[in-house]
Protein backbone atom coordinates (compact mmCIF):
# COMPACT_ATOMS: atom_id res chain seq x y z
CA UNK A 1 0.00 0.00 0.00
CA UNK A 2 1.63 3.11 -0.52
CA UNK A 3 1.63 6.12 1.76
CA UNK A 4 -1.06 8.10 0.63
CA UNK A 5 -3.83 4.95 0.55
CA UNK A 6 -2.21 3.89 3.99
CA UNK A 7 -2.80 7.59 5.38
CA UNK A 8 -6.31 7.85 4.04
CA UNK A 9 -7.56 4.40 5.62
CA UNK A 10 -5.51 4.99 9.29
CA UNK A 11 -7.34 8.67 9.06
CA UNK A 12 -10.84 7.43 8.05
CA UNK A 13 -10.25 4.41 10.57
CA UNK A 14 -10.54 5.98 13.76
CA UNK A 15 -14.22 7.33 14.59
CA UNK A 16 -13.59 10.98 14.43
CA UNK A 17 -12.64 11.36 10.85
CA UNK A 18 -14.54 8.07 9.30
CA UNK A 19 -17.18 10.61 8.12
CA UNK A 20 -15.15 12.80 6.36
CA UNK A 21 -15.63 12.27 2.97
CA UNK A 22 -11.70 10.68 1.42
CA UNK A 23 -11.37 13.07 -1.33
CA UNK A 24 -10.34 15.84 1.20
CA UNK A 25 -8.47 13.41 3.56
CA UNK A 26 -6.41 12.62 0.43
CA UNK A 27 -5.55 16.29 -0.63
CA UNK A 28 -4.99 16.83 3.06
CA UNK A 29 -2.59 14.04 3.52
CA UNK A 30 -0.66 14.31 0.20
CA UNK A 31 -0.17 17.69 1.34
CA UNK A 32 1.08 17.26 4.55
CA UNK A 33 3.16 14.08 2.56
CA UNK A 34 5.02 16.18 -0.19
CA UNK A 35 6.40 18.51 3.23
CA UNK A 36 8.41 15.64 4.12
CA UNK A 37 6.91 14.39 6.79
CA UNK A 38 7.10 10.80 8.03
CA UNK A 39 4.18 8.63 7.65
CA UNK A 40 3.28 8.36 11.34
CA UNK A 41 3.92 13.10 11.34
CA UNK A 42 2.14 13.11 7.98
CA UNK A 43 -1.30 11.10 10.02
CA UNK A 44 -1.20 13.08 12.98
CA UNK A 45 -0.55 16.99 11.18
CA UNK A 46 -3.82 15.67 8.78
CA UNK A 47 -5.55 14.88 11.58
CA UNK A 48 -5.23 18.00 13.04
CA UNK A 49 -6.01 19.90 9.87
CA UNK A 50 -9.20 18.07 9.59
CA UNK A 51 -9.92 19.22 12.95
CA UNK A 52 -8.71 22.57 12.48
CA UNK A 53 -10.87 23.03 9.26
CA UNK A 54 -14.37 20.90 9.85
CA UNK A 55 -14.77 19.63 13.23
CA UNK A 56 -13.28 22.11 15.81
CA UNK A 57 -16.98 23.74 14.45
CA UNK A 58 -18.94 20.79 15.92
CA UNK A 59 -20.52 21.71 19.18
CA UNK A 60 -22.85 19.59 20.76
CA UNK A 61 -23.13 15.77 20.13
CA UNK A 62 -24.25 15.39 16.33
CA UNK A 63 -27.14 12.77 16.01
CA UNK A 64 -28.71 13.36 12.17
CA UNK A 65 -31.26 11.10 12.86
CA UNK A 66 -32.62 12.48 15.95
CA UNK A 67 -32.53 15.87 14.64
CA UNK A 68 -34.27 14.70 11.18
CA UNK A 69 -37.14 13.16 13.48
CA UNK A 70 -37.59 16.52 15.38
CA UNK A 71 -37.50 18.51 12.08
CA UNK A 72 -40.35 15.53 10.59
CA UNK A 73 -42.56 16.10 13.83
CA UNK A 74 -42.84 19.83 13.70
CA UNK A 75 -42.55 20.83 10.00
CA UNK A 76 -46.97 20.94 10.24
CA UNK A 77 -45.87 24.17 12.39
CA UNK A 78 -43.56 26.88 10.71
CA UNK A 79 -43.02 28.52 13.97
CA UNK A 80 -42.24 25.38 15.85
CA UNK A 81 -39.98 23.91 12.37
CA UNK A 82 -38.47 27.72 12.29
CA UNK A 83 -37.57 27.19 16.30
CA UNK A 84 -35.90 23.60 15.92
CA UNK A 85 -33.78 24.42 12.88
CA UNK A 86 -32.32 27.68 15.03
CA UNK A 87 -32.00 25.30 17.78
CA UNK A 88 -30.00 22.84 15.64
CA UNK A 89 -27.81 25.64 14.06
CA UNK A 90 -27.02 26.31 17.39
CA UNK A 91 -24.63 22.81 17.40
CA UNK A 92 -22.33 24.44 14.62
CA UNK A 93 -20.51 27.63 16.05
CA UNK A 94 -20.39 29.22 12.45
CA UNK A 95 -24.03 28.80 11.95
CA UNK A 96 -24.63 29.23 16.11
CA UNK A 97 -23.11 32.75 15.34
CA UNK A 98 -25.43 33.83 12.99
CA UNK A 99 -28.31 33.24 15.25
CA UNK A 100 -28.22 36.56 16.44
CA UNK A 101 -28.65 38.28 13.18
CA UNK A 102 -30.31 35.64 11.20
CA UNK A 103 -33.60 37.34 11.34
CA UNK A 104 -31.72 40.13 9.17
CA UNK A 105 -29.26 38.56 7.66
CA UNK A 106 -30.44 37.31 4.34
CA UNK A 107 -33.56 39.63 4.25
CA UNK A 108 -30.67 42.14 4.06
CA UNK A 109 -28.37 41.01 1.36
CA UNK A 110 -31.04 40.00 -0.40
CA UNK A 111 -33.09 42.68 -0.50
CA UNK A 112 -32.75 44.20 -3.90
CA UNK A 113 -31.84 41.32 -5.59
CA UNK A 114 -34.18 39.17 -8.09
CA UNK A 115 -35.85 36.25 -6.87
CA UNK A 116 -33.25 33.49 -6.57
CA UNK A 117 -34.23 30.14 -7.95
CA UNK A 118 -30.75 28.50 -7.70
CA UNK A 119 -28.25 28.34 -4.76
CA UNK A 120 -24.61 27.09 -4.85
CA UNK A 121 -24.01 26.54 -0.94
CA UNK A 122 -20.18 25.57 -0.69
CA UNK A 123 -18.58 24.53 2.85
CA UNK A 124 -22.26 25.04 3.55
CA UNK A 125 -22.13 23.12 7.54
CA UNK A 126 -25.47 23.28 8.88
CA UNK A 127 -26.59 27.09 6.87
CA UNK A 128 -29.05 25.19 4.49
CA UNK A 129 -31.46 25.16 8.13
CA UNK A 130 -31.53 28.88 7.43
CA UNK A 131 -33.15 28.45 3.89
CA UNK A 132 -36.86 29.00 6.13
CA UNK A 133 -35.40 32.64 6.75
CA UNK A 134 -33.86 33.09 2.78
CA UNK A 135 -37.47 33.99 1.22
CA UNK A 136 -36.29 31.97 -1.65
CA UNK A 137 -39.51 30.89 -4.38
CA UNK A 138 -41.13 27.62 -3.96
CA UNK A 139 -38.91 24.84 -6.15
CA UNK A 140 -35.62 26.40 -6.03
CA UNK A 141 -32.70 24.44 -6.54
CA UNK A 142 -30.53 24.70 -3.55
CA UNK A 143 -27.25 22.30 -3.82
CA UNK A 144 -25.40 22.05 -0.85
CA UNK A 145 -21.89 20.78 -0.42
CA UNK A 146 -19.31 20.09 2.48
CA UNK A 147 -16.95 17.22 3.78
CA UNK A 148 -19.07 15.52 6.11
CA UNK A 149 -21.04 12.35 4.66
CA UNK A 150 -23.29 11.77 7.50
CA UNK A 151 -23.99 15.74 7.48
CA UNK A 152 -24.98 15.91 3.88
CA UNK A 153 -27.24 13.08 4.23
CA UNK A 154 -28.86 14.94 7.26
CA UNK A 155 -29.42 18.06 4.79
CA UNK A 156 -30.82 16.14 1.96
CA UNK A 157 -33.24 14.63 4.42
CA UNK A 158 -33.77 18.20 5.57
CA UNK A 159 -34.35 19.88 2.08
CA UNK A 160 -37.68 17.48 1.48
CA UNK A 161 -39.06 19.25 4.34
CA UNK A 162 -38.23 22.32 2.65
CA UNK A 163 -39.79 23.58 -0.67
CA UNK A 164 -36.97 23.44 -2.59
CA UNK A 165 -34.99 21.41 -5.01
CA UNK A 166 -32.22 19.97 -2.94
CA UNK A 167 -29.21 17.98 -3.31
CA UNK A 168 -26.55 17.97 -0.68
CA UNK A 169 -23.58 16.24 -1.64
CA UNK A 170 -20.37 15.27 0.49
CA UNK A 171 -16.95 16.26 -1.15
CA UNK A 172 -13.76 18.89 -1.25
CA UNK A 173 -15.05 22.06 -2.76
CA UNK A 174 -11.18 22.62 -3.85
CA UNK A 175 -11.23 19.47 -5.94
CA UNK A 176 -14.02 17.84 -7.64
CA UNK A 177 -17.33 19.63 -7.11
CA UNK A 178 -20.00 19.97 -9.77
CA UNK A 179 -20.33 23.54 -10.56
CA UNK A 180 -24.07 24.47 -11.57
CA UNK A 181 -24.80 27.69 -12.96
CA UNK A 182 -26.50 29.66 -10.34
CA UNK A 183 -28.43 32.82 -9.31
CA UNK A 184 -26.72 32.88 -6.09
CA UNK A 185 -23.64 31.05 -4.44
CA UNK A 186 -22.50 31.27 -0.77
CA UNK A 187 -19.19 31.05 0.15
CA UNK A 188 -19.97 31.90 4.23
CA UNK A 189 -17.36 31.79 6.70
CA UNK A 190 -15.57 29.53 5.13
CA UNK A 191 -12.28 31.23 3.04
CA UNK A 192 -10.15 31.20 6.02
CA UNK A 193 -10.92 27.19 6.38
CA UNK A 194 -9.95 26.66 2.66
CA UNK A 195 -6.76 29.13 2.34
CA UNK A 196 -5.30 27.18 5.76
CA UNK A 197 -5.94 23.94 3.32
CA UNK A 198 -4.81 25.52 0.29
CA UNK A 199 -4.21 28.99 -0.92
CA UNK A 200 -4.13 29.36 -4.59
CA UNK A 201 -6.45 26.32 -4.33
CA UNK A 202 -9.07 28.66 -2.87
CA UNK A 203 -9.12 31.71 -5.70
CA UNK A 204 -9.25 29.29 -8.34
CA UNK A 205 -12.62 27.70 -6.68
CA UNK A 206 -13.52 31.75 -6.37
CA UNK A 207 -13.08 32.31 -10.86
CA UNK A 208 -14.79 28.68 -10.80
CA UNK A 209 -17.98 29.53 -9.26
CA UNK A 210 -20.47 30.35 -12.13
CA UNK A 211 -22.89 32.74 -10.04
CA UNK A 212 -25.12 36.08 -10.59
CA UNK A 213 -24.45 37.21 -7.44
CA UNK A 214 -21.62 35.25 -4.71
CA UNK A 215 -22.00 36.49 -1.21
CA UNK A 216 -18.66 36.29 0.20
CA UNK A 217 -18.64 36.24 4.09
CA UNK A 218 -15.63 36.28 6.91
CA UNK A 219 -16.11 35.72 10.80
CA UNK A 220 -14.95 38.71 13.04
CA UNK A 221 -14.75 36.88 15.64
CA UNK A 222 -12.26 33.71 16.24
CA UNK A 223 -12.99 30.15 17.30
CA UNK A 224 -11.19 31.01 20.43
CA UNK A 225 -12.78 34.67 20.95
CA UNK A 226 -12.53 38.02 19.68
CA UNK A 227 -9.58 39.71 18.02
CA UNK A 228 -9.29 42.94 17.20
CA UNK A 229 -7.38 42.81 13.86
CA UNK A 230 -9.80 40.38 12.08
CA UNK A 231 -12.58 42.01 10.37
CA UNK A 232 -9.85 44.49 8.85
CA UNK A 233 -7.69 41.93 7.64
CA UNK A 234 -10.32 39.68 6.22
CA UNK A 235 -11.56 42.61 4.60
CA UNK A 236 -8.02 43.17 2.86
CA UNK A 237 -7.85 39.82 1.53
CA UNK A 238 -11.30 39.55 0.26
CA UNK A 239 -10.34 43.18 -1.77
CA UNK A 240 -7.39 40.92 -3.06
CA UNK A 241 -9.31 38.18 -4.40
CA UNK A 242 -11.69 40.01 -5.67
CA UNK A 243 -9.55 42.69 -7.29
CA UNK A 244 -9.57 42.91 -10.93
CA UNK A 245 -12.12 40.32 -11.48
CA UNK A 246 -15.44 42.58 -12.03
CA UNK A 247 -18.87 42.96 -11.02
CA UNK A 248 -20.06 45.64 -8.22
CA UNK A 249 -19.59 45.02 -4.54
CA UNK A 250 -21.60 45.59 -1.55
CA UNK A 251 -20.29 45.52 2.26
CA UNK A 252 -22.49 44.40 4.10
CA UNK A 253 -21.55 44.81 8.48
CA UNK A 254 -23.03 42.79 10.86
CA UNK A 255 -22.52 42.34 14.73
CA UNK A 256 -21.11 38.81 13.81
CA UNK A 257 -19.94 38.47 10.29
CA UNK A 258 -18.72 40.76 7.82
CA UNK A 259 -20.20 40.22 3.82
CA UNK A 260 -19.48 41.04 0.86
CA UNK A 261 -21.87 40.73 -2.05
CA UNK A 262 -20.67 40.67 -5.66
CA UNK A 263 -22.96 40.97 -8.40
CA UNK A 264 -21.47 40.14 -12.38
C1 LIG B 1 -16.50 28.06 9.28
S1 LIG B 1 -17.52 26.76 8.75
C2 LIG B 1 -18.68 27.63 7.76
C3 LIG B 1 -19.98 26.90 7.61
C4 LIG B 1 -21.08 27.66 6.86
N1 LIG B 1 -20.65 28.09 5.56
C5 LIG B 1 -21.57 28.84 7.67
O1 LIG B 1 -21.22 29.97 7.38
O2 LIG B 1 -22.29 28.61 8.63
C6 LIG B 1 -16.54 25.95 7.59
C7 LIG B 1 -17.19 24.75 6.94
O3 LIG B 1 -16.44 24.40 5.79
C8 LIG B 1 -16.41 22.99 5.67
N2 LIG B 1 -15.22 22.72 4.85
C9 LIG B 1 -13.94 22.96 5.15
N3 LIG B 1 -13.14 22.63 4.14
C10 LIG B 1 -13.93 22.19 3.15
C11 LIG B 1 -13.68 21.71 1.83
N4 LIG B 1 -12.44 21.65 1.36
N5 LIG B 1 -14.73 21.32 1.09
C12 LIG B 1 -16.00 21.39 1.57
N6 LIG B 1 -16.29 21.84 2.81
C13 LIG B 1 -15.27 22.23 3.58
C14 LIG B 1 -16.33 22.51 7.11
O4 LIG B 1 -16.73 21.17 7.26
C15 LIG B 1 -17.26 23.49 7.80
O5 LIG B 1 -18.59 23.02 7.84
Amino acid sequence: MSDIDELVATVRGSAKYRRICADIVRGVGERELAKGRRLKEAIKATKKKLHQIGGAYLECGVDYAAWLGELRAVSGSKGDFRRTCARIMGCHSSTKERLEILDTFYATVLADLPPIRSVLDLACGLNPLAIPWMGLPDGAAYYAYDVYEDMVGFLDGFTQLVPVRGEARACDVLQSCPMPRVDLALVLKSIPCLEQIDRPATAQLLDRIDASHLLISFPIHSLGGWDKGMPANYEARFRELAAGKGGSIRRFAFATELAFLVSK
